[in-house]
Formats: structure tokens, sequence, C-alpha cells
């Protein structure tokens, strides 16, 4: 009988052990302050791997604006340009992406798929870098400001989806190897002043 009550007391503390931990963890779905959510960090790796960029160091702060992230101007890399900003001013200090600026780098991967995952990203800026493939379906649901993905090697036709991307200000294609003709669809960037560096005229 003894040893049984003694099974029960284990059980609940081992119960009562699990429970405090979740609880923790359902706290931890906020970001400390200065912090973005885990869930973007990982977006970061995650588009790491398919830009197949090595140098991001991920045992510093994304949004710490260190130079580990935001790299100062070298004067004899005019075009080079290596920043992740973040905004801090949510709830509580919480951080979120909002630019990543990967400028002359010799990136070889693809366009990220991953940039999906993060949902506070207005800009992204890879010109002059060397990667291949297209534009993602994924990046139809985005609320980017400005996309610049001049001077890669994208191929195939400009997707008709990127008329999707309403918030759209500023996009850049050139100098890369689409083929066909600019689909009608980007007539639906109503907030579009700027493709490519030529002007829109809006009506
Ligand atoms: C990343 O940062 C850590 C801690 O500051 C440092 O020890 C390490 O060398 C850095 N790694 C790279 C690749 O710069
Ligand atoms: C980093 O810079 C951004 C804007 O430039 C600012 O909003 C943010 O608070 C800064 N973060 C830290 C940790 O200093
Ligand atoms: C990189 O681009 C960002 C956004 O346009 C800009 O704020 C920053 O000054 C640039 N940094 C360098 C080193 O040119
Ligand atoms: C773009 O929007 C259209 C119309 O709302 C929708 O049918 C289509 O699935 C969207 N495309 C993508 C790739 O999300
Ligand atoms: C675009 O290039 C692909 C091969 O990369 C080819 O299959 C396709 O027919 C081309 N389309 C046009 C409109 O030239
Ligand atoms: C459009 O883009 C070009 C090249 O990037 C720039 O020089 C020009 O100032 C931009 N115009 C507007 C209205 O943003």
């Amino acid at each position: 009988m003894a040893l049984v009550l003694d099974i029960e007391k284990i059980i609940l503390t081992l119960v009562l052990i699990w429970c405090i931990l979740i609880c923790f963890e359902a706290t931890g779905i906020h970001a400390q302050p200065g912090y973005p959510p885990k869930e973007e960090i990982n977006a970061l790796r995650d588009i790491a791997k398919e830009l197949r960029k090595t140098d991001w160091n991920f045992t510093h702060n994304p949004c710490d604006n260190s130079t580990y992230w935001v790299t100062p101007k070298r004067s004899e890399m005019p075009l080079y340009n290596n920043t992740v900003y973040c905004n801090c001013n949510y709830n509580g200090g919480e951080c979120h992406v909002t630019d990543i600026i990967l400028k002359g780098q010799d990136l070889a991967g693809v366009l990220p798929p991953s940039l999906v995952k993060l949902p506070y990203l207005r800009n992204i800026d890879l010109f002059r870098n060397y990667l291949s493939g297209t534009i993602h379906p994924e990046w139809a649901s985005t609320k980017l400001e400005y996309l610049s993905v001049g001077g890669n090697r994208l191929s195939g036709p400009i997707p008709k989806y990127l008329g999707n991307i309403t918030t759209l200000i500023y996009m850049s294609l050139e100098s890369n190897m689409f083929n066909g003709t600019v689909p009608a669809e980007l007539g639906k960037l109503f907030n579009l002043v700027n493709l490519s560096g030529f002007l829109i005229f809006k009506f």
C-alpha cells in the first residue's frame, strides 16, 4: 500500500513539474524585450540556408544592431550592404525583423521561400548576387513594401502573383534572365511608384 502511495506521489510531482515547464513555455511566446520571437530567429536560419548565407552570427541577437548584423560601410566595397533591422517598439519592447539588406555578397542560393515566416518584414533587398530560380508563390502573401532582386540569375516568366503583393511601393527585377512579358496582374499594385527604377505613372 505504501509503495502504491509513493508511486502516486511521484506521478503527481512529475505532472506538477511538467505543468510548470509548460506554463513557462507559454509565457515564452512573448519574446524578451529587445529580442525577436524564437519563430523569427528560426526563420532567419532557414532564410540563411536558402540563400547560402553563412556569416550571420546566431550567438548574437539579430535585433541588437551590433556589427554582427549591421556591417558598417566599407569604402572599398561601395555596393556591399549587410544589414538586418528590427522594429522594437512593440508591446513590452518585443522586436520584429523589418528589413533584410544583403547587397553585393555573391550569394549563390535561391530566393528564400521562408521569407513568409517573417510577418513584419517590409524590405528585402538582395541586389547583385548570384541567386537563381524564380520568385516563389509564398511571397504573394507577404506585406512587402520594398522588393529588390535585381542583378541576379533569376529566370522563367515574371510571376503573375507578384500582383498580389499590393503593399509594394518599390520593386526592382532588372538585370536577371526573366523572359516573356510583364504580366497584366502587376496593374493591381496600386501603391507601386517605382518598378525597376522606372517611375510608374499613376492615373
Ligand atoms: C560569433 O560570435 C561569438 C560570440 O561573440 C564569437 O565567439 C564567434 O567567433 C562569432 N562567430 C563568427 C563566425 O564570427
Ligand atoms: C536597433 O535600431 C532600430 C532602428 O534603427 C531601433 O528601433 C532599435 O531599438 C535598435 N535596437 C537596439 C537593441 O538598440
Ligand atoms: C544599407 O541599407 C540600409 C537601408 O537602405 C541603410 O540604412 C544603410 O545605411 C546601408 N548600409 C550601408 C553600409 O551602406
Ligand atoms: C493571388 O491572388 C489571387 C486572387 O485573390 C488568388 O486566386 C491566388 O491564389 C493568389 N496567388 C498566390 C500565389 O497566392
Ligand atoms: C522562357 O524560358 C524557358 C526556359 O528557361 C522556356 O521553356 C520558355 O519557353 C521561355 N518562354 C518565353 C516566353 O520565352
Ligand atoms: C525610383 O528608383 C530610382 C532608382 O532606384 C531612384 O533613383 C528614384 O529616386 C526612385 N523614385 C521614387 C519616386 O522613389
